[in-house]
């Protein structure tokens, strides 16, 4: 039922997709429907910029141009979805690890379009595990720090992020203010990024549901 909606909000994201242009996607099932779906209107564009090493095989396979980040000072629009997302716009992601590479490329884009069911849209943050990539050196005193504020943190076992790099997952944290919070997690020594969005958040979101896409703009 959730890949039918995901397929269907993938397919709906194609009308915001400049012609000729170059975007960025992100990772992960929903992205998989959009790669999919953009397959079929690859003509129309001139590359991705893309987010992981398993997006890359996906473009790889219907023959999308991968275009480095390094040779473009901006991009029009980053495409991805998220593991939740708020009534504000604010992102949870990673939970397929690829949250560092996902937010260097939102960073640089002037648009960021985030596609989703509706299972993900929530009032508030609640239960999802919040991922933290960190240098493999890091692990412990990365996880005493996170013990401080109040979460729990889980290392993601036989996991290794495309950057070398492992992944903590905090679960039980409260989140509050959480711009305050990015900023004070991306801080921990030994931390590469936090899968918390808050800073650069979306600016549309497409959400489906059973019969209907709802657009919701900042
Ligand atoms: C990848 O690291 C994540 O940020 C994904 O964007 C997020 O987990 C959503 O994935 P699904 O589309 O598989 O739910």
């Amino acid at each position: 039922m959730l890949d039918i909606l995901k397929k269907s909000v993938a397919q709906f994201a194609l009308s915001y997709v400049p012609k000729n242009s170059i975007i960025g996607i992100g990772s992960g099932s929903t992205i998989k429907f959009f790669i999919e779906a953009l397959s079929t209107v690859a003509n129309h564009i001139k590359g991705v910029v893309s987010s992981s090493s398993q997006s890359e095989k996906w473009l790889n396979r219907f023959n999308i141009p991968i275009v480095d980040l390094n040779t473009l000072n901006s991009l029009d629009i980053y495409i991805d979805s998220a593991d939740q997302v708020n009534f504000s716009m604010e992102m949870i992601k990673g939970g397929g690890g690829a949250l560092t590479r996902e937010k260097i490329i939102a960073s640089v884009a002037k648009k960021f379009l985030c596609i989703i069911d509706y299972s993900k849209y929530v009032k508030k943050f609640k239960f999802f595990p919040l991922p933290v990539e960190v240098i493999p050196m890091s692990l412990n005193s990365v996880s005493r720090e996170i013990i401080k504020l109040g979460g729990v943190p889980k290392y993601r076992k036989n996991f290794i992020t495309d950057n070398r790099n492992y992944i903590i997952d905090i679960y039980g944290l409260y989140i509050k203010n959480s711009i305050f919070l990015e900023k004070m997690i991306n801080n921990i020594p030994g931390v590469v990024t936090v899968g918390l969005f808050s800073i650069r958040k979306a600016d549309i979101l497409l959400i489906s549901y059973t019969n209907e896409i709802k657009e919701v703009f900042v």
